[in-house]
């Protein structure tokens, strides 16, 4: 008997799962030692992660051609009954002249870690024409020089985008002593399901929690039981793939969740902390949709969402890539996500009257200080501390040693 789940359905109405099953593994193993290689990067690997779990449900697989121009053109998928899918940033695997050349006309391909080990299969293969400055221009909307996911993984990249449909010979794990950690959109949701949850409200980071973040998450939680919902559960959520150089890197930022958690600026009985294991575009409104639509598939029907979500500051000028006010704008008109609702939330800063991070007051401006990432690093480096309420000491404290192992290099 099988316990009927009251979860929001995953987009395209069941969740894709494309890990070979045990008793299938030896067999698809000798088959693919037969086929063509593809060498994968890490980034490439976080991304078989993403589509092997069903984050991007109901995407099989490395995103054939027609896929792709969906995507970059409409920021959704068309279903074949014809509804929409939402579908924000592109999943595709590049590879360059020469491993075009040797997979020839093969219909599959093995995708291989760059130490040789095998790691899935991609069939039923289509090859299309890379045109970078198109991709970069469409999702990021600039080609100014210095995006980092640019800069990281599409510039060296291939003139050419392989789609297929994916196996996962095993599942994806890193070793790192985080995999506890790394919790799929199916266990997610037996989780949910266990602890009764009515409501699940996601909250997406890469940024260590502060104050600010927690009165957002607080702030929801309240006002889902205000809405009648007896038992709301806290998806904490960070994100676990690829990363700008300053951003901090996952293993101090997990610390630094659970001194939070501990400390209960954050109640551990109604929250879990898990990690997205998808890498980040920093391709602001357009990458919010993706962040917030692999939460659906991952069973949250709330979506918090702040200032200037999945942003970063122009890598030439002296200002925001994106307007703060976009992402969730955007968010909450976006095709393919009309079920799921969006929580819009304003800045929140440093009240230094009230002495507490609290959302920010205009008619007040000047009692406002914004700390930004910089900011802590300049405390951090200096040995100050920054404004009481600000963070949890104890949260802090993992800040600071970070930052002092830094300077140590
Ligand atoms: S993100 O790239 O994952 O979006 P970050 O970890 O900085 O970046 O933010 C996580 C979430 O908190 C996003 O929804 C963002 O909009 C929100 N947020 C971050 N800082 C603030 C702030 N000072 N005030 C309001 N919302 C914020």
């Amino acid at each position: 008997l099988t316990v009927k789940s009251s979860l929001i359905e995953p987009d395209g109405g069941s969740l894709i799962d494309l890990v070979v099953p045990e008793n299938q593994r030896a067999v698809k193993i000798s088959e693919a030692e037969g086929m063509p290689k593809v060498q994968l990067t890490k980034i490439d690997v976080e991304w078989v992660h993403v589509i092997s779990e069903g984050w991007a449900s109901p995407l099989k697989g490395f995103m054939r051609e027609d896929e792709y121009l969906q995507s970059l053109h409409f920021n959704c998928l068309r279903m074949k009954d014809g509804s929409l899918v939402n579908m924000s940033l592109p999943i595709v695997l590049a590879i360059d002249d020469e491993v075009k050349e040797e997979i020839g006309c093969s219909g599959s391909v093995a995708l291989v870690r760059p130490d040789g080990d095998l790691v899935a299969i991609l069939s039923s293969i289509e090859i299309y024409k890379h045109n970078k400055e198109e991709r970069i221009a469409r999702t990021w909307g600039t080609t100014a020089p210095g995006l980092p996911y640019v800069e990281e993984v599409i510039t060296p990249a291939g003139n050419w985008l392989i789609g297929g449909d994916l196996e996962v010979l095993k599942p994806i794990k890193y070793n790192d002593g985080l995999d506890h950690y790394r919790l799929s959109p199916q266990q997610l949701r037996k989780e949910f399901d266990k602890r009764e949850a009515d409501a699940v409200f996601a909250f997406q980071l890469r940024n260590p929690v502060h104050n600010g973040h927690a009165l957002l998450m607080n702030d929801t939680r309240r006002r889902l039981l205000d809405m009648g919902y007896k038992n709301p559960i806290l998806l904490l959520h960070p994100l676990g793939g690829f990363t700008k150089v300053d951003d901090v890197p996952l293993d101090v930022r997990m610390e630094q969740h659970s001194k939070v958690l501990e400390d209960g600026v954050l109640d551990p009985e109604t929250t879990i902390v898990s990690i997205f294991p998808s890498p980040m575009h920093y391709a602001g409104p357009t990458e919010v949709q993706w962040h917030a639509k692999a939460r659906v598939n991952a069973g949250a029907n709330f979506y918090i969402v702040g200032r200037d979500p999945a942003g970063m500051g122009h890598p030439i000028e002296k200002r925001d890539l994106y307007d703060p006010d976009h992402g969730k704008k955007v968010l909450s008109m976006a095709p393919g996500l009309e079920k799921l609702n969006i929580l819009p939330f304003r800045v929140a800063a440093y009240d230094t009257v009230a002495k507490k991070m609290a959302f920010f007051d205009p008619s007040r401006a000047k009692d406002f200080l914004f700390i930004s990432g910089t900011k802590m690093r300049t405390y951090a480096r200096t040995g100050e501390n920054p404004p009481d309420g600000f963070m949890c000491p104890s949260g802090w404290e993992v800040l600071v040693k970070y930052y002092e192992s830094l300077q140590a290099e």
